[in-house]
Formats: C-alpha cells, structure tokens, sequence
C-alpha cells in the first residue's frame, strides 16, 4: 500500500470561551477523518491549538481582573480536558501565543512585504469613547454594507460571507458599552489580495481543493466570473494591522500596531506542526513545503472566506504548500433552531459529559454528516432513538447475545460456512472507506448499518440461546457464535473512527487489538474470548432532559453574572489614557515611601485658601501630622472628621503660604469636584504602614 503523508487541522477554537456542541460537529468530524487514515496505515497528524490573540480576549481579561495569559492558560486546560472527554485525538495541541508561532508570523510577514502586498492605508476605525479602545471586529454589530442583514458581525456578514471593516457597517453599535461609536482615523497595514486574484481562481477553480458548492460560491461572490462579460469584480485589501491597545504580537516593522488575529491564527497551525517537530525529530518543511505531503484544514462554513481566499494567499506569497483540500461544513442547529445562549440550547462539552456518553454524540453526528455544507439539526428524540436502535440493538446486540456461550471454548478453529455473510461485508469494505475519505459518514453509518441488519438474522435464526440447553450441539453453537463475534468485529472495525472505545472493548474481548482497517478482511479464529463485559449503555430520556435542564441553569447563571459584571466592572479606559503609567520603580524606591493608615482628628477650612482644608492626622498616641490637602471642593471638614485614611508619613515638611505641611493623604481623580480620598479597610490602625 501506498501510504500518504497527510496533515490535518481544525479550526483552532477561541481561547476566551467553552467548547459547545456546536464545535464539536467539526472537532469530531475531523476526529474520525483522522482516526480512519490512521487506521488505514497512513501517516497522518492532526496539528491544533488555540486561538488566541484579538480584542475579545483583551476584553476579558480586564473585566476578569487577569492577564491574557492567565485566561489563555485556564482554556487551554478546559479545552484539552473537553477534547478528551469526547475522546479526540490530535498529535499536537499549541497555542498561536507561542514563540514558534511569533517567529513563523515574522517570516511570513517579511515574505508578504517582500512579494510587495502590502500597504499602507488611513483608516477611520470606530472607537467606543465610553470604553477607550477601538473596537474590532466582534465588538461591533450593524446591518451589512454589502446585502444590508442587520445586527452582523463586524468582520464579516454570515448572510452573504463578505469580509469588510467595521466602520464599513451601517448603524453600528458597540456590543462593550451598547453605545454608537465614534470614528477615529488610524494608521493601518492592508494585504492587497487583488494582486493574487489570479492565481486565487486558478487555485479554487481547479483540482479538488474545495467542494464543488463552495468553488461555486467564491466565484460568484468575489472572483466573478471570467466567462462572464461584466469581468471580475477586485478582491479587497485585507486589512492585516490593529492598533493599540491589541492583545496580539506587535508587527517589528510597525511599532505599536499588531497582527490581526487572523493573520496569526491560521499560521498556527505551521507553529503547532512545528512543536510537534521538534519533539519527534522531523522537519517543518518535510510538512509544509513538500508536494508529497498532503494538507486538509476542516473549517465552518463562516470562515470559508479566510481559508480559501486569505490563506491560500498567505501560505503562497511565504513559500509554503497549499492546501490539498478545505473541507467545509455547514452549522448545527438544536431541534430546528439556531443554537442559542440565552435559551441554554448552546450546550456546553463538559455538561453533555456530566448526563450523557461521548461515543453516542459522536454517532449521532457522524450519522448526519455528509460531504457538503447542509447544516446539522440536533434532535434528541431522534438522538435517542438512533443510538439505541443503531448501536445497542443491532450492533453491541450481536456481542451481548453470542460472546458469553464461548467465553470457555474461544472462538472456532476453522471459520464456518456463514452463508457468505463476512465475505460479502468484507467487499463492502472499499465503498464505506471510500465515503469516510469522502467526509460521507452519513453514508458509511448507512452501509454499516446494512450489514448489521444482515448479521442479525443469522443470529435470531441460530438461537444460541436455545442451542446451549442441548450439550449434543456444542459445536454448532460454537460456530454460530464464531460468525456473530466475527461479523460484530468487522462492523466495529468499520465503525472504529466514530468509536475508538467501543473498537478498544471488542479487541479485549476477542483478545486481538483492532488497529488496522484490513483486520475487517479476514475472520478472526481459534482467539481465547474473555468475559463479555458491558459495552454500550442504552440513552436514557432522563439524562437528556437532565443534561437540558443543567444547560438551562447554566445560561440563567451566566446571563446574571454578566448582568453583574458589567455594571461593576465595565470600566472605561480614560483614565489611564488621561494619565498613563509613569516609568517602571523598584521595590527598594518604593520602599522609601512611608505610607501610614492615619485618622483625621480635625478639618477645618483656611482662611484665604481656595483649594484647601488643613487636616490633623494621627498616627496613634502622639503622633500627630499637619496636612494641608487640596480636597477643599470634594469634601467638607464635617464629613472628613473621624475617619481613616492613607498618607505618606515621611514626606519633607514644606513650608507653605498657610502653615506647614508635613505630608500627604492618598486620593485619586482628576481634581476639584473629583477627587476621592482612600479608606483603609475596616480594621486598619492608625500608624499601620501601608505595603
Ligand atoms: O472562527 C474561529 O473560531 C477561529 N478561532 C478559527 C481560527 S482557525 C485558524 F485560522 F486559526
Ligand atoms: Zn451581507
């Protein structure tokens, strides 16, 4: 056989949020693809990682409290965790916040500005004045500039799948503060994709890169049609840079502007490759600069425009290899209906585990999927019925009923004559592996099915279970349970991608690992059959309903908290605009400011003085200071008498117009009305240094 270098990937998923089952269409899908190339001998690895740079992350983190890298770290862990729960198998999962990642965007960025693709471009850009940032792409709702669908995205239309800039949009408003925004210019960094526009329709429209519907699409979207007398419509520049604040890798020829996060996103999965390199000793280029490797990316339908378009684009200008085919699917809806947050109809990974197996979700979808864009409906009657009809009633059913009668004898030495049962599955073999190649699992779970459904009467006809009350039939029995345990073997062997437990269970049970797809050719015999233990549970209503209910719950939560924290921590930037950082001090320089919890023990007004209160603080016993505090328009002495506040203890005496100063109290705010005196804690004693 001839095996194949194949490289996969999948979306890389946002590191600011949960897995959900709308993900897992696609991670299960290319799952499955994978674990089947494996299992036909190929070497293939599936390179992933999060996504992990932009605006919505930055966002995050300050309404959290946190740095970017403490919430990244935080999803990274939750992913993996959902990712082996629902048993998905990749050979590398990175982060594109890594340092392979950093230095491969340099070099692809050199060889885009080289190639001469980039330029320089004003571009007014909508800022939210209540927040202080610009806001990109997903913080920013309007109608499209391009088929007028309103409340859409702000990068680009899930009507009509155009890319365009956020102050592009009509009506925005700000999904931060809910305000309309201002426009402000900046300077950006744009790919001019037009100058790719030919070798762009030559990639898509030819070969098998894309699913016919898609080549379709872009042609008649963005790269016209040159058939048609209108000619082409131009491709648009490709808006590459973000100014600060960004959370993102700063461009080294551009400071204080970043890569947009879908500049770096897509070229981590050359710096997830790369990881995985250095650890096994290969090479990046034996991966991605090699025609005898194949590369297949696994996306959604809404990002098709970046991955058949920009990086094709991308991977061509830096010298790397094209991808060999994008495989698009369509999305998941929940009984019909868009999935929805706020309705708990989102269900979260890890509250589908808490109720429900994983091998059934990854049946049912395999079950639905097929190799075009058509969306998948999740129905959990329908779920319910399928899994336990499918899995438990004809397949496990053919183990459950036969395994036990030879758990002393094994299975026969000789295959017996099973009316040419495994033989005529065994042929069957090219057309399910050839609807896996194809992303047709719809059609290999049909066919497999078939074969189930033939197997099943040849066990009802033999009745093992009548045969074992006879002694005189001890062969026959062995026999009809030899071909039950065979043909079920052969079906897990088919099934083995969508079920890698069950296919682990049966190689237990028949004592032969199944590892090999060509295992599905030739009837197993003479094996020792260890004790039939339980393999597949039947999906109970209760645990459904229980897993809706919990998801339920959950959306009320997070609806509340949201609710919650944005009234406390929706802070805006102004202030550290109005006043930003002042350079870096040590320990030691802080150190020698001798901050003090003191009370005032008087307040009163200064003749002649405008701004001012002259305080009495004390530090305990004694210790008295004199303060004279610009405070005079925030505050009146009556309000300030008795309570604690935060001074600097051991700045130098001034003499001033009024009297002696002898230090400060701590108060924040741009001043007159607004200035905001700092309370200790309750439980502070005066005279306590303040670290
Ligand atoms: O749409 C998304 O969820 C993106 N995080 C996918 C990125 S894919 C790749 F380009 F990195
Ligand atoms: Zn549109």
């Amino acid at each position: 056989m001839n095996q194949r270098k194949i490289l996969v990937t999948a979306a890389l998923p946002y590191a600011n949020g949960p897995i959900h089952l709308g993900h897992l269409v696609e991670y299960i899908q290319t799952d499955i693809w994978v674990r089947f190339q494996k299992l036909r001998g190929h070497n293939c690895l599936f390179m992933w990682a999060d996504d992990t740079h932009g605006t919505a992350i930055m966002i995050r983190a300050r309404k959290e409290g946190r740095s970017e890298e403490e919430v990244i770290a935080e999803a990274n862990a939750e992913h993996q965790r959902d990712f082996a729960g629902f048993q998905i198998q990749y050979d590398n999962y990175g982060s594109t916040h890594s340092d392979e990642n950093k230095k491969l965007c340099g070099e692809v960025w050199q060889s885009i500005r080289d190639s001469g693709l980039v330029k320089e471009k004003d571009v007014d850009q909508l800022f939210d004045t209540e927040q202080g940032t610009f806001l990109a792409d997903r913080f920013v709702r309007g109608t499209c500039p391009e088929c007028n669908a309103e409340d859409q995205p702000g990068d680009n239309c899930s009507k009509c799948g155009t890319t365009y800039s956020p102050a592009e949009l009509i009506n925005p408003v700000s999904t931060l503060s809910g305000s309309t925004p201002e426009i402000r210019t900046a300077k950006h960094l744009f790919i001019e994709l037009e100058q790719l526009h030919e070798f762009l329709e030559e990639w898509t429209q030819s070969g098998d890169h894309l699913q016919p519907e898609v080549a379709n699409y872009l042609r008649g979207h963005f790269l016209g049609d040159p058939q048609s007398t209108e000619g082409a419509k131009p491709l648009r520049d490709w808006d590459i840079s973000r100014p600060a604040p960004y959370f993102g890798f700063e461009i080294p020829d551009c400071p204080g502007n970043y890569w947009y996060v879908w500049f770096d996103a897509p070229i981590g999965y050359i710096a997830s490759t790369q990881q995985w390199c250095e650890r096994n000793g290969d090479t990046l280029d034996n991966w991605w600069k090699n025609d005898a490797a194949e590369i297949h990316h696994f996306i959604g339908k809404d990002i098709t425009y970046f991955h058949t378009l920009f990086w094709p684009g991308m991977l061509k200008s830096a010298g790397y290899s094209l991808p060999t085919k994008v495989h698009i699917h369509g999305f998941l809806t929940v009984n019909g209906e868009k999935m929805s947050k706020s309705v708990g109809t989102a269900f979260k990974a890890n509250t589908y585990l808490d109720h429900l197996p994983p091998a059934a979700l990854r049946y049912y979808y395999a079950s639905k999927l097929g190799s075009r864009l058509d969306d998948i409906d999740l129905n959990f009657d329908e779920f319910i019925s399928k899994v336990n009809s499918d899995l438990v009633g004809k397949v496990v059913n053919l183990a459950s009923r036969s395994a036990k009668f030879v758990k002393d004898t094994g299975l026969s030495a000789n295959y017996p004559d099973d009316g040419g049962l495994f033989e005529s599955a065994a042929k069957a073999g090219d057309e399910i592996a050839k609807a896996y190649e194809n992303c047709d699992y719809n059609k290999a779970m049909r066919l497999i099915l078939e074969l189930a459904d033939k197997a099943n009467p040849f066990v009802e006809n033999a009745e093992p279970w009548n045969l074992r009350k006879d002694p005189a039939k001890a062969q026959e029995l062995q026999d009809v349970c030899t071909v039950a345990l065979n043909l079920f073997r052969q079906l897990v062997i088919y099934l083995s991608p969508v079920l890698p437990d069950l296919a682990e269970k049966t190689g237990e049970l028949l004592n032969d690992p199944l590892i090999h797809w060509d295992q599905s050719q030739t009837p197993l015999t003479g094996n020792p059959v260890s004790k039939f233990k339980h393999m597949m549970k039947r999906i109970e209503e209760k645990d459904v309903r229980a897993m809706e209910e919990a998801s339920k719950i959950e959306a009320e939560q997070e609806a509340a908290q949201t609710e919650n924290n944005s009234e406390q921590f929706a802070d805006s930037e102004q202030p550290m605009i109005d006043e930003p950082m002042t350079d870096e001090c040590t320990i030691e320089d802080f150190m020698k400011v001798d901050l003090r919890v003191a009370r005032i023990v008087n307040a009163e007004h200064v003749e002649g003085a405008r701004k001012l209160l002259k305080l009495t603080l004390s530090l305990g016993g004694d210790h008295r200071k004199q303060v004279f505090a610009g405070i005079k328009a925030a505050y009146e002495p009556d309000q300030l008498v008795g309570r604690l506040v935060v001074m600097v203890a051991n700045l130098k005496p001034r003499q001033m117009k009024f009297g002696l100063s002898e230090g400060m109290v701590c108060a924040s705010g741009p001043g007159g009305e607004e200035v905001f005196l700092l309370t200790p804690d309750e439980g502070a004693k005066p005279g306590q240094r303040v670290h």
